[in-house]
């Protein structure tokens, strides 16, 4: 099969093992996503079905958790696997049709208009505020203080997010961002995780809260696109970049409404994953002190002022730190896609109007794929290492046409963050575990304590 396509008769080719977990088991694991795919794939193997009642209720899952097996679903583009799966319609009923969420057709020429704001260069014109943030954030810390690195880092996140990308001071609004956002999302995603739902109409306590939630968040997104509409001069490069985009074949503009939803999406996506990783990694520095020491020799090169996107060239093992805290803890830890038809998945075959479900934080530390996959070792990072290494067992950003239209903005963010906080501060990790929970993206399930030492 070209990659890309689905022409292929897969008519031959067998189902795949029913997973043989009991149901209790199997409805929990599905459920628990980002630790149950590891349960699924060593019950059922990597490529197993999860049948959790009768298809008019409930799609079968095909778990996916090979390499091969991931490739094959990412890779097509054609529309025969799509983002109609039941967390995209409950996503898109809360939040609208955003990038993360239109089916094909209706993200195509979505994806066209947005893709070149989102390029290496022009992400440079976002990144300049996120080291400013992270020297603010620090500035509050006192020498011996305790802190929690996850508080700090959506903090300093939403700082950034705020100041260099809307042009808004969240700083006061992050009550009106953070905790709607995760509200809505959260319920979305253990909404459509349910085999029996109430049906969409029924104004539940949880669906009231959820709605409240939304229409609070659209409301934000609106003030801050209506005065970027009244001052376009107003300092909000991405709202900014959104109003000027057009389609490059068809040169049709974003409405109102289609910014405002991906501005949604973006402080979203912006932030939840962004301020994780920036925690996972900073724990993980403050867990081995000759790694943070590689990080603060390698910032000391460039002296004493303000990091600049210019700098990240010669931040290359900050850089790997952070792919290497992307590998242990993705912040998108499974991705989902519908078959719409059949399709070959890991030399089985997917019915159309399966779920297809892949593991990224399975593949990401795999046994079988990585030396002692649970180290954190930045090094396996570097260009001697790295070098043979398949291309589908490591995707913190995704892969194929959805892969993560902000990559090199968020590793950008992460990168000066990182650099700039431990260029301030010494950080020492109080807990040797990192609890982790997902109620949509991965995220520190409890406060992650950190003592730090004032450095200047
Ligand atoms: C460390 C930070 C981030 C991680 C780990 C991450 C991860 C991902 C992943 C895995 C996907 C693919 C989902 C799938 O295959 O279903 C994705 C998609 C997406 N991400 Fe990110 N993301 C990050 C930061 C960001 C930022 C900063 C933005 C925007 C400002 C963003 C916007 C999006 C959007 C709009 C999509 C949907 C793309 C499409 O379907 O065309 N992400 N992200």
């Amino acid at each position: 099969m070209a990659i890309g396509e689905s022409t292929r008769d897969v008519s031959a080719l067998p189902l795949a093992p029913k997973n043989p977990l009991p149901y209790r088991e199997r409805l929990r694991a599905v459920r628990e996503f980002h630790t149950g795919t590891d349960r699924l794939r060593d019950a059922g193997g990597p490529v197993t079905r999860v049948i959790l009642g009768p298809k008019w209720l409930i799609p079968p899952i095909v778990m996916v958790t090979s390499p091969q097996g991931i490739r094959d679903i990412l890779s097509l583009r054609d529309g025969s696997v799509d983002k109609t799966s039941a967390v995209s319609t409950e996503l898109r009923r809360l939040l609208g049709g955003n990038l993360f969420v239109l089916p094909h057709e209706e993200w195509l020429p979505r994806r066209r208009t947005l893709q070149p704001v989102f390029t290496r260069q022009r992400v440079e014109q976002f990144g300049g505020h996120m080291a400013e943030a992270a020297e603010k954030v620090c500035g509050t810390w006192r020498d011996g203080d305790e802190i929690d690195l996850d508080a700090q880092c959506r903090m300093l996140t939403l700082r950034a997010l705020g100041r260099s990308v809307l042009g808004l001071d969240l700083d006061e609004r992050a009550d009106a961002i953070a905790e709607p956002l995760r509200v809505a999302t959260s319920y979305a995603v253990s909404r459509a995780l349910r085999p029996l739902r109430a049906p969409a109409w029924l104004p539940t306590p949880a669906r009231r809260r959820a709605r409240a939630a939304a229409a609070a968040v659209r409301e934000l997104a609106d003030e801050i696109l209506q005065a970027c509409r009244a001052d376009p001069d107003r300092e909000a490069p991405l709202v900014q970049a959104l109003i000027a985009a057009t389609d490059p074949e068809t040169g049709k503009s974003l409405s109102d409404n289609e910014i405002r939803d991906e501005m949604i999406i973006f402080l979203f996506a912006g932030h939840d994953t962004t301020a994780t990783t920036l925690t996972y990694a900073l724990w993980a520095l403050g867990r081995h002190p000759d790694l943070q020491e590689r990080v603060r020799a390698e910032v000391a090169e460039l002296g004493d002022r303000q990091l600049t996107p210019d700098d990240v060239p010669r931040l290359a093992f900050t850089v790997r730190v952070l792919q290497e805290a992307l590998r242990l803890c993705p912040p998108g830890p499974t991705g989902t896609r519908m078959a719409t038809r059949d399709v070959a998945v890991g030399g089985f075959r997917a019915e159309a109007g399966t779920m297809l479900a892949f593991g990224r934080m399975a593949v990401q530390t795999d046994a079988s794929l990585w030396d002692d996959p649970l180290k954190f070792d930045p090094d396996r990072f570097s260009p001697e290492r790295s070098a043979g290494r398949g291309r589908w067992q490591y995707l913190p950003f995704g892969g194929g046409p959805r892969s993560c239209i902000g990559d090199h903005f968020a590793m950008l963010e992460a990168t000066l963050a990182v650099a700039t906080i431990i260029r301030r501060a010494d950080i020492r990790s109080v807990e040797d575990d990192f609890p982790l929970a997902a109620p949509f993206t991965m995220v520190a399930a409890a406060p992650i304590p950190a003592r730090v030492r004032l450095r200047c």
